[in-house]
Order: C-alpha cells, then structure tokens, then sequence
C-alpha cells in the first residue's frame, strides 16, 4: 500500500516534465466535499453557495491582499487531496485565501494546516474568512514572523506552501530541511516565475539538489509554482 501511494505521487511528478500548464486540469473542480475522510476532525457543514459567495468576494480583491488566483487555489485543493497530505505549513497567510483552498482539501484527507502572518490586520482578517469558510477546525494560525516560527515549529510536515517574502526562501529552506520536512513531502514555492530573480539563489538549489525532484509549473499561464518533492530513495 506504502509502495502504491509513493509510485503514484512520484509518478506524477516523474510524467510532468520541466515547465508545465495545468491551465485546463483545475477548472471544473466541484466544491462539494468527499464523503471518504481519512482521520482528523470529521469535515464541517457549508453551505456551497455562501462558500462560493466568499471566495468571489476574497477572489475579487485578491490584488490588495497578494493572494494566489483562483486557479492557482483550485489547484492548491487538488494537490492537497492528490498527495493524501496531512500535516500542512503556509508561510504568508494574508487573508486567508490559499488557506481556504487547502483546508477545503484537507477536508478530504483529514490533515490540518498551519498558517503563518506577520501582519496583525492580515492575520485578523485570515481568521474571520477561516471561520466563515468552515473551517477554523482544520487552521491553527500563527502570528509572527515565518523565519522565528518555522525554527521555532516542531513538525514534521508533509506539505509546505511557502508564499511569504519571496528573498526568505533560502533562509525557510534551510530551517525546514531535512528535520521539518518528511521524505516524500512536498515543497511548492508561489511566485516562481514572475518574481524568480527575488528567489534566484533558492530556485537555483533546489533545483539542483540531489534529494528533491522539482518542477516550475504554470496553471495561470502567466505566474506559477516551483514544486519540489523530497526523495525517500536518495
Ligand atoms: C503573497 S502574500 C500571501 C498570500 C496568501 N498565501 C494567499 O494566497 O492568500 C504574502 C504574505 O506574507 C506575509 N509575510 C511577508 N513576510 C513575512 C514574514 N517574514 N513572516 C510572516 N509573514 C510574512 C505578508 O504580510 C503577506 O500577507
């Protein structure tokens, strides 16, 4: 069974190539939620159309608060579910937006998400949206700045979503690996594209580095992703 689940996640990852757009994969996704949960709380009653309300609503002012596009969250969700991911790590929370998408995911898997924010307004603001998606069960929200947490937090996580400032990318690495991140865990990096000269020194690593594989992905056809999966064979 542990076989099957590690071919299918390197497997995917194996058949995506170097730059890929998943622009046409995460667009039909339904919000409903999975009857199969594995574990962790039981998934909270929403009601889809005041669901969908919010997001359109977060969705429409994404540009103030940095937030990834939609596509980019539906995506998020998938990943979350594809990978069975369960000890979850966001760094740059803003809003919330993201954290709605993978807490949506983590719905499926059972798994919860911790999410950090420097901004006091922000991380306020993250909550509210947390709540009002349904899913303050599955967000413990830290308030701080991500390089003292991440070296603070105990993990190990399965998944990280590093979306803070983008210059900080080597500096979470190096306090995220290899204690903090599981083998067969995940890295994915937003921005990777747009503002890959602010993550030069980090993209140019990982890339390059022995114990992961890593794809630059683009669902949006315009920003996108830099994945990393972590090697349980290196
Ligand atoms: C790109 S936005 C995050 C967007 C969010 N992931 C989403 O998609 O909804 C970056 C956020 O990281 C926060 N941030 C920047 N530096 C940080 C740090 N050192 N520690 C924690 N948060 C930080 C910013 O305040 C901002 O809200």
């Amino acid at each position: 069974m542990k076989n099957k689940a590690q071919f299918s996640r390197r497997g995917f990852l194996k058949t995506t190539g170097g730059v890929l757009s998943l622009f046409a994969a995460v667009s039909h996704v339904p919000l409903a939620i999975a009857d199969t949960v594995e574990g962790g709380p039981p998934p909270g009653k929403r009601d889809p159309a005041q669901l969908k309300r919010l997001l359109d609503e977060m969705d429409a002012k994404g540009y103030q608060f940095w937030s990834v596009p939609r596509k980019d969250g539906e995506f998020l969700r998938l990943l979350l579910k594809a990978t069975r991911a369960r000890n979850v790590l966001e760094l740059g929370t803003s809003h919330g937006f993201s954290a709605i998408w993978m807490g949506l995911g983590l719905e499926e898997t059972g798994g919860r998400l911790t999410t950090i924010e420097i901004d006091k307004e922000r991380y306020d603001l993250a909550r509210k949206h947390v709540s009002e998606a349904g899913l303050s069960q599955r967000v413990t929200f830290i308030r701080g700045d991500a390089h003292v947490e991440v070296a603070r937090i105990e993990g190990p996580f399965d998944f990280v979503f590093m979306d803070a400032d983008k210059e900080g990318q080597m500096d979470y690495f190096k306090k995220l690996y290899p204690k903090k991140l599981v083998p067969g865990g995940i890295l994915l990096v937003h921005n990777a594209i747009r503002q890959a000269n602010s993550m030069k020194d980090y993209l140019e690593m990982i890339r390059k580095h022995p114990d992961f594989d890593t794809v630059t992905l683009s669902v949006t056809m315009d920003d996108g992703f830099c994945l990393s999966y972590r090697l349980r064979i290196s």
